[in-house]
């Protein structure tokens, strides 16, 4: 990293080279030539992180081993080579530390132990092991914002006003009579009051989540220090990365001012206004930025290890997370695409957006779905053709893409009653009444996203014993929507994830190469044509969100035709034709340019 910046600072300084006198010309032209050199080749010393494509693990859901119905570690050992095939190269886990399970382990009892449904720390350590046997990374989930209530530090921290932990936590007398009101307005981020009454302490808390996952008090330096130092117990161990769980949320306003008044009460979009206020003092506070700097001098304590937020907010202010040297979190999760418009238009202008606030050397990711979120292939009905299309454009777009186990083979959501719920936020709302929760664009009860991995037509859909009962039930349309049926069909979607992967690897532009949308006039309506260009020929990504095909002329005949998505996509010697809902991608660039 620092080598690439002393390169990229020479470039730049060898670019800047004012007029030269007659006799060091020669010299120049050795500059200029090695100056070239340097700035190609500068895309090859990209950080691996910038270039990964990451598959997320819920563990519960993806492979029980011992017939208790919950996924474990050995289960996710066992089906790294299905992860590997399919061409990923980096694995993200939810947290599967010790916990009690309130919030299925974002809320951490321990964070140097793992939960017995799990495994135990053995099982970690070879699943680090294996990881990287087949040459892949693996990134833990950390949650360093709250604890459980049941971790020791608050059973110690609630017990007393002045035991050694009293001030881990953040504790507040209350105001009005008695003390019996919140300290402030501040809510949570699920939306109630985020301070909670503790009878012992008589005391508030706050919690930024649920009432039992206690937000530390990072003004403490004590829990600071304890904190950098469970990442390097983790990191001593080969994990190569965290993703940080509501890393915006860490640090508040130390005065404990009430939050400013808005006419919101819904949350918006960027999650910063709800509950008719504005969430200047609990979210995104600068402190947060300062924060991330400190966490990644940790974790470059160790050799190639990289940090990435769960972070909200509008891209200006989550943007300061990287750092404005690139010294703050490596990458952060950006979630404009969870809520897609299945339209052209709607993704040039993210993109757009992309290449604006996350211009090289900064990267950004493509999201679509996580475990809090309704499955994104809802969004199109379940419709599997354009899933295909939102699959080779995650795929071919700059930055990191993460994928949502289950994505590759199009699950979907699962119908849960309400009263079956496990999910506590559905708890927490349950006077919402099922219909207004069908018209919500998040989920109040997660389980829909979270059910089992469907492997195969077997028993359990080969996520468990035949005799085991899965924690969660099974989502619907098993019969095709599994990975063993996809495997054997060339034309399903999980064949197309393979394929892209396979070729991000190929052309490496697709990774990291400069990206470039064309401008929308040159082509039929409703068309994305994006451009990539890295170390070798440019690559062009024609992406047809019509639901007819669209005939362009080509006269470029020589380009190559590298991958070709839908019926009645092809490239032949006079035309390029994309197929309804289908994708060409060519080598070279497009005929039709205009700068
Ligand atoms: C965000 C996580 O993604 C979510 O699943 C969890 O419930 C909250 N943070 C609290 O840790
Ligand atoms: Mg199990």
């Amino acid at each position: 990293m620092h080598l690439h910046r002393r390169l990229t600072q020479a470039i730049q300084k060898s670019n800047q080279t004012p007029i030269l006198p007659p006799e060091m010309k020669t010299w120049f032209l050795i500059l200029a030539f090695v100056g070239a050199f340097m700035s190609t080749s500068a895309q090859n010393l990209r950080p691996w992180w910038q270039r990964t494509s990451i598959y997320q693990i819920y563990p519960r859901s993806f492979q029980d081993s011992d017939g208790d119905g919950i996924g474990d570690l050995q289960g996710i050992i066992s089906r790294l080579d299905y992860v590997q095939d399919l061409g990923f190269e980096t694995i993200w886990i939810s947290p599967f530390y010790a916990s009690p399970q309130g919030d299925f382990g974002y809320d951490i009892s321990d964070y140097r132990n793992i939960a017995p449904e799990y495994g135990k720390l053995a099982d970690a350590e070879r699943l680090i092991a294996e990881v990287h046997r087949r040459g892949m990374k693996i990134v833990f989930d950390m949650v360093l914002n709250h604890t459980s209530d049941q971790h020791p530090w608050f059973l110690e921290s609630q017990s007393s006003h002045n035991n050694p932990k009293a001030d881990w936590y953040i504790w507040r007398n209350g105001r009005g009579t008695g003390g019996m009101r919140p300290p402030t307005n501040w809510s949570s981020i699920p939306g109630p009051c985020g301070w909670h009454y503790n009878a012992t302490r008589k005391q508030w808390y706050f919690a930024s989540f649920l009432p039992f996952q206690p937000d530390l008090n990072y003004a403490n330096p004590a829990v600071k220090a304890a904190m950098k130092d469970v990442l390097r117990f983790w990191l001593a161990k080969g994990v190569d990365g965290f993703r940080l769980d509501i890393f915006n949320a860490i640090i508040k306003d130390t005065q404990f001012r009430d939050n400013p008044f808005t006419l919101h009460y819904l949350p918006t979009k960027d999650g910063m206004k709800a509950r008719f206020q504005k969430r200047i003092h609990t979210v995104n506070h600068p402190g947060n930025f300062a924060l991330a700097k400190e966490m990644r001098a940790v974790v470059d304590e160790f050799p190639d290890r990289f940090l990435v937020g769960e972070v909200f907010g509008e891209h200006p202010t989550i943007s300061k997370f990287l750092g404005q040297k690139q010294d703050g979190l490596n990458l952060i999760f950006l979630f404009d695409m969870l809520f897609y418009e299945f339209d052209a238009a709607f993704f040039r202008a993210r993109l757009e957006e992309y290449e604006r606030y996350y211009a090289w050397p900064k990267a950004p990711t493509f999201v679509v779905g996580n475990h809090d979120n309704k499955r994104s292939i809802g969004r199109v009905d379940g419709d599997l053709q354009k899933a295909k299309l939102l699959a080779v454009l995650q795929l071919s777009t700059r930055g990191v893409p993460v994928i949502y186990y289950g994505e590759e083979i199009g699950m979907l959501d699962a119908e849960i009653a309400k009263k079956d719920a496990l999910d506590p936020l559905s708890h927490m709302y349950k006077s919402v009444p099922t219909w207004l929760r069908k018209r919500l664009p998040v989920p109040l009860n997660r389980d829909v996203c979270r059910t089992p991995m469907q492997w195969s037509l077997q028993a359990n859909a080969g996520f468990a014993a035949e005799d085991a009962a899965p924690w969660l039930p099974f989502s619907s349309e098993v019969e095709t929507r599994n990975v063993a049926t996809q495997i054997g069909d060339t034309n399903s979607l999980l064949q197309v994830y393979r394929s892209m992967l396979h070729l991000r690897k190929q052309y490496p532009a697709l990774q990291n190469g400069k990206l470039r949308c064309l401008p929308e006039a040159n082509y039929a309506k409703n068309m994305l044509v994006i451009e990539r260009q890295g170390d070798g020929p440019k690559i062009t990504i024609y992406l047809n969100f019509n639901d007819k095909s669209v005939q362009l002329n080509d006269r470029n005949f020589a380009r190559k035709a590298l991958y070709e998505l839908g019926k009645g996509t092809k490239k032949d010697g006079t035309h390029l034709t994309v197929g309804a809902y289908g994708a060409l991608i060519v080598r070279g660039e497009s005929i039709f340019e205009v700068y």
